[in-house]
C-alpha cells in the first residue's frame, strides 16, 4: 500500500493514540481528522519532508513564468525546475525550446494535474517529463538551467544546496522570492511577478570575496 496514503495515516495515528482517557481521545480525534485533511488533500506525499521544509502549492502568475524563462533566454537543453507544481514552468520552457524539460514534485495530485497538461500540450511541448521526487534529495550536479519558486523559509538551505551542488557554469531563476544572500545577475518584472537570475561562478566569487568572507 502507498506510505502516503490517508487511510494508513490514520491507522497508524489511532494505533498511537487509542486506549486514553475519553478526554485524550476526542483530542486525538480532532487530530486525527486535522491531520487527514493535511496528508491526505493538503501536502499528500509530503510525509517524509521535515515540517520546517514543507513548502505549500501556490501556482505562478503567467507574468511570473515570463520574467522566468526571459532570465533563461539564450539557453537550451535540459531545464530543471524544483516544486514543480501544476507544470505550468516546465511546459513553457519545453515549448521554448529546452529539450529536455524536467520538473520535481511531491504532491501526486499536482503531479496529476502536471501530466495531463503535458499531455494536452504534447504537439508544442514534446520533452517534458516530471518526477516524483523530494527535491532536497535531487543531484543537482549535472543541471545548469534550473527555476525554483518556493518560500523564503527554505531558501537559506536552499542556497546552501545550490552551492554544493551545481557546477559553475549553472544559472539559477527564482521567482517572487529572492535568494536571501546571494547577488543576482539580473533582475526583472515588479511585485510578486519578479524574477532573479544567479550565475553559479559569479555567486562563488562573491561570496569568495575578501570583503565578504569575515562578515558573514
Ligand atoms: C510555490 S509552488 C510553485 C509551483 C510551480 N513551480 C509554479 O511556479 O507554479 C512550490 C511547489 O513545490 C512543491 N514542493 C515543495 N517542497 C518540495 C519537495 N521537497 N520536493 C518536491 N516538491 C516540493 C510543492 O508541492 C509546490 O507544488
Ligand atoms: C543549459 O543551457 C546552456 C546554454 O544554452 C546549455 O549549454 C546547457 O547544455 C544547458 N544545460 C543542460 C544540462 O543541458
Ligand atoms: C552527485 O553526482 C555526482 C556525479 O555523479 C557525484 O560526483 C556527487 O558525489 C553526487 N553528489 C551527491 C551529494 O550525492
Amino acid at each position: 500500500m502507498d506510505p502516503d496514503e490517508p487511510g494508513e495515516a490514520l491507522a497508524e495515528l489511532r494505533g498511537r493514540r487509542l486506549g486514553g482517557a475519553g478526554l485524550l481521545q476526542l483530542a486525538a480525534g480532532t487530530g486525527v481528522a486535522a491531520y487527514v485533511v493535511w496528508a491526505g488533500l493538503l501536502m499528500p506525499g509530503f510525509r517524509r519532508v521535515p515540517l520546517r521544509l514543507q513548502v505549500p502549492y501556490v501556482p505562478a502568475s503567467a507574468r511570473q513564468v515570463e520574467n522566468v524563462l526571459t532570465l533563461l533566454r539564450g539557453r537550451s537543453g535540459k531545464v530543471v525546475d524544483l516544486g514543480s507544481g501544476d507544470g505550468r514552468i516546465v511546459l513553457e520552457a519545453s515549448r521554448r525550446g529546452f529539450h529536455p524539460a524536467v520538473g520535481y514534485e511531491l504532491n501526486p495530485w499536482l503531479l496529476w494535474l502536471a501530466q495531463f497538461h503535458a499531455w494536452r500540450a504534447r504537439r508544442r511541448a514534446p520533452a517534458v517529463t516530471y518526477h516524483r521526487e523530494d527535491l532536497w534529495r535531487v543531484n543537482l550536479s549535472d543541471c545548469t538551467n534550473v527555476t525554483v519558486f518556493l518560500a523564503p523559509s527554505v531558501l537559506p538551505l536552499l542556497e546552501t544546496k545550490l552551492l554544493a551542488e551545481l557546477p559553475d557554469r549553472a544559472r539559477v531563476v527564482a521567482g517572487r522570492f529572492p535568494l536571501p544572500t546571494w547577488a543576482p545577475s539580473a533582475v526583472i518584472g515588479e511585485g510578486i511577478d519578479r524574477a532573479w537570475a544567479y550565475d553559479m561562478h559569479r555567486v562563488r566569487q562573491w561570496a569568495a570575496a575578501p570583503s565578504r568572507g569575515t562578515s558573514v
